[in-house]
């Protein structure tokens, strides 16, 4: 039978090109996202349902998919506050786990970020930590963590110290070897790719992936 996928952060950079592998692969019969607006998109197996994500409970049906990929995420600057952050970066994918969890999903797959560490002093690499750790206390069969450095791809939006964050770190990234290749960047589509393979993959627990096995994954 068909595989269904169940996508969170559909219209975001990973989010998007994760989207367009679902679609086209043809073990899944059925790609469903929650998101704020519609996407300009139609696809005979993409099912769009506009949500209010503080209420996400509206949507618990949606989670009884065979995958929920969790590629939500905001930054400080955009949210507004460390507080809104939060909310984009914990409440909603825990909220999204538990669902999954109570609707019997197969496997749940977050994107949190390298450096995740709920002990961090750092507020974002904390907070990327601590979603990891509650969410892994749930009842979940599979809970797959994608920890990427810098992510490269084509944002529409524009980010000033994305922009200079990829001037400086795409040249370093050659220099970085053997144990530092984790903090090579990466491109969103690689991401993407890994998690879809990783999503296909009979594997039990928890486990989470650097940058550098995503990259290998992923390629
Ligand atoms: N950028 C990097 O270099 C980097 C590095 C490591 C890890 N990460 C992490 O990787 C993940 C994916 O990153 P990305 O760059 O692909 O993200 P992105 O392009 O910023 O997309 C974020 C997604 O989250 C949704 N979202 C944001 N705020 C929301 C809200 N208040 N309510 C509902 N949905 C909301 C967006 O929906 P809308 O379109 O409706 O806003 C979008 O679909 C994130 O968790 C990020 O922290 C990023």
């Amino acid at each position: 039978m068909a595989r269904t996928a169940l996508l969170l952060g559909a219209t975001g950079l990973v989010g998007g090109e994760l989207l367009s592998l679902l679609l086209a692969d043809q073990e899944y019969g059925q790609v469903t996202v929650l998101v704020r607006r519609n996407l300009p998109v139609t696809h005979p197996k993409l099912v769009q349902r506009v949500v209010n994500f503080d209420q996400l409970t509206d949507a618990a049906d949606a989670f009884r998919a065979d995958e929920v990929f969790c590629c939500l995420g905001t930054t400080i600057k955009k949210a507004g506050s460390q507080e809104a952050f939060r909310k984009v970066d914990y409440t909603y994918p825990l909220e999204s786990a538990r669902l999954a969890a109570a609707g019997g999903a197969g496997k749940f797959l977050l994107i949190t970020s390298l450096g995740a560490d709920a002990k961090s002093p750092v507020f974002y690499s904390r907070v990327k930590g601590e979603v990891e750790e509650a969410i892994a206390r749930l009842p979940l069969k599979t809970f797959l963590i994608f920890r990427p450095s810098f992510l490269f791809g084509n944002r529409q939006e524009f980010r000033l110290g994305e922009k200079l964050g990829i001037l400086i770190w795409k040249p370093l990234g050659l220099l970085m070897m053997g144990p530092f290749r984790k903090y090579r960047g990466i491109q969103a589509r690689t991401v993407a790719a890994a998690m879809l393979r990783k999503a296909k993959e009979n594997l039990t627990g928890r486990h989470q992936y650097n940058s550098d096995q995503i990259q290998k994954t992923g390629s």
